[in-house]
């Protein structure tokens, strides 16, 4: 389900920022894949928190490529730490990154994010969730205490991708329970995620309904 009319998609598409060269060679890589990528729209938002945080060090849960991490380095972030299952994805951010010139900023760390974050002591100023939906309330729960206050944490398919949008409308607006684990594991573990986020006073949250939809929670501890 689309949460934008299609004008404003296309006023959104529009009006994004353009891609740098490594930027358009990674989105070609996406389109051949078949690979998500966060896009031009909300990876905007992710060089806006960066810069309004004046960030000095980011960490990602599910990297792919790199893509999304290059928009935090856009926004003036010293350095991204990206962590990738795939080795080979993670191979490919690594070449990238040397074509663009920006090696020296980004980490790859192959394997699980879950595991790979508690090997970091932070402070980190901003966070991407963007691997395995069902893990994102416990990607939250394990990065929170590591993000200064004013950091951020955004979180990515809270509208579109692998989840049921319309599940996740009828709970949130008529109090429907969200669809059971073993029947839709990642539209719960969304649902789950901004009812967490939601919940917590240690931040402050806004949807916001660009890309595949973005929860952004800022630090308020
Ligand atoms: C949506 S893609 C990431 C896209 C990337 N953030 C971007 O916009 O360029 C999700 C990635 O997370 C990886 N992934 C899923 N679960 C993971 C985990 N627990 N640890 C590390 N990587 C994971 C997948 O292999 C996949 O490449």
């Amino acid at each position: 389900m689309d949460v934008l009319t299609d004008p404003a998609r296309r006023f959104l598409a529009a009006t994004a920022p353009e891609h740098t060269e490594t930027q358009a060679e990674m989105a070609d890589l996406a389109d051949e894949w078949g690979f998500p990528i966060i896009g031009p729209e909300a990876g905007a938002v992710l060089r806006l928190l960066a810069r309004l945080t004046d960030a000095d060090r980011a960490f990602e849960f599910g990297s792919g490529f790199g893509y999304s991490a290059t928009w935090f380095l856009r926004g003036g972030a010293g350095h991204v730490v990206c962590t990738e299952f795939d080795a080979d994805e993670a191979e490919r951010g690594v070449s990238f990154a040397a074509e663009g010139g920006y090696a020296d900023r980004v980490t790859f760390e192959v394997g699980d994010a879950m595991e790979t974050v508690d090997r970091y002591d932070g402070p980190f100023d901003v966070v991407l969730i963007d691997h395995q939906k069902e893990r994102y309330a416990d990607a939250y729960r394990a990065v929170l205490s590591k993000v200064r206050s004013g950091g951020v944490v955004v979180a990515d398919n809270i509208a579109r991708g692998p989840i049921d949008f319309g599940d996740l409308v009828d709970h949130f607006e008529a109090g429907e329970p969200l669809p059971d684990a073993a029947v839709d594991a990642q539209t719960r573990g969304v649902g789950e995620y901004v009812g967490t986020v939601r919940s917590d006073d240690a931040v402050e949250t806004a949807v916001l309904p660009v890309g595949s939809g973005i929860s952004v929670s800022t630090v308020v501890r």
